[in-house]
């Protein structure tokens, strides 16, 4: 019986980081939302009014900056700080959804934040979800899942969610904005969001949250118990 590490990568709005954090807490393995890391970068970079364009700004800024993880007990769930400092809804605003693409485009970020992601990996029991887990940062990585879904539908759920949150936004503007998301995340130089040769594809559009999850703890535990 061995641990592995999970990558799940995929499209934004496919339901990636719910479906990534539940099955890490079915297996016991750790979750980790590099998406939240990049989050965080861009959270400093506004905050202390860097320039994301300068080199010498990125470099000096970067060494600053510290992102590690803590599991909160009471909430079952881990935690990212940024310095110290727990990062919840502070990485979440439409100050960071608008920058945050930009951010994770450029290399000397990327670098540094895949090396810490792959040290984070090494005692494996693990799931990563992300764009590049399974072709970048774990290429190795036992099993790896691609997340897809249908835009419309992808439109449909993250609608009803905001709705829930009393949150009002046009169909159209979320449709819009996960297509420019898409368009970034695929066509931008280093490493882009691509499917790796090795991961199985995932399409949640006619799958419920319960199925979805299912799907990868079978795939995982096949591999854990049968090798
Ligand atoms: O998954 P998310 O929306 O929280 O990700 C935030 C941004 O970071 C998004 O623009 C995609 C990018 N990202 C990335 O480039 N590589 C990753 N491994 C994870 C996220």
């Amino acid at each position: 019986m061995g641990d592995i590490v999970i990558a799940i990568d995929g499209f934004s709005g496919t339901g990636k980081s719910s479906t990534a954090k539940k099955v890490a807490s079915a297996l016991g393995y750790t979750y980790i939302d590099s998406g939240a890391m990049y989050r965080c970068v861009a959270r400093y970079f506004i905050d202390h009014q860097i320039d994301f364009e300068e080199e010498e700004e990125v470099i000096v800024a970067l060494d600053e900056i510290l992102i590690s993880f803590r599991f909160n007990k009471a909430l079952n769930a881990s935690e990212i700080l940024l310095n110290g400092q727990i990062m919840d809804h502070q990485i979440r605003l439409p100050e960071i959804n608008e920058i945050v693409s930009q951010i994770a485009a450029q290399p000397l970020i990327r670098k540094k934040l895949v090396n810490r992601q792959q040290a984070l990996g090494l005692h494996k029991s693990m799931v990563m979800d992300g764009r590049d887990i399974g072709t970048v940062v774990f290429p190795d990585a036992a099993l790896k899942i691609f997340m897809t879904a249908d835009l419309d539908i992808r439109t449909k759920r993250r609608h009803e969610e905001l709705e829930g949150q009393g949150i009002q936004v046009t169909s159209e503007e979320i449709k819009k904005n996960l297509a420019s998301r898409d368009r970034l995340d695929t066509t931008r130089i280093d490493s882009p969001l691509i499917k790796a040769a090795d991961a199985i594809a995932l399409d949640s559009s006619y799958l419920t949250f319960d199925g979805q999850v299912k799907e990868i703890i079978d795939l995982a535990n096949k591999i854990i118990y049968e090798g």
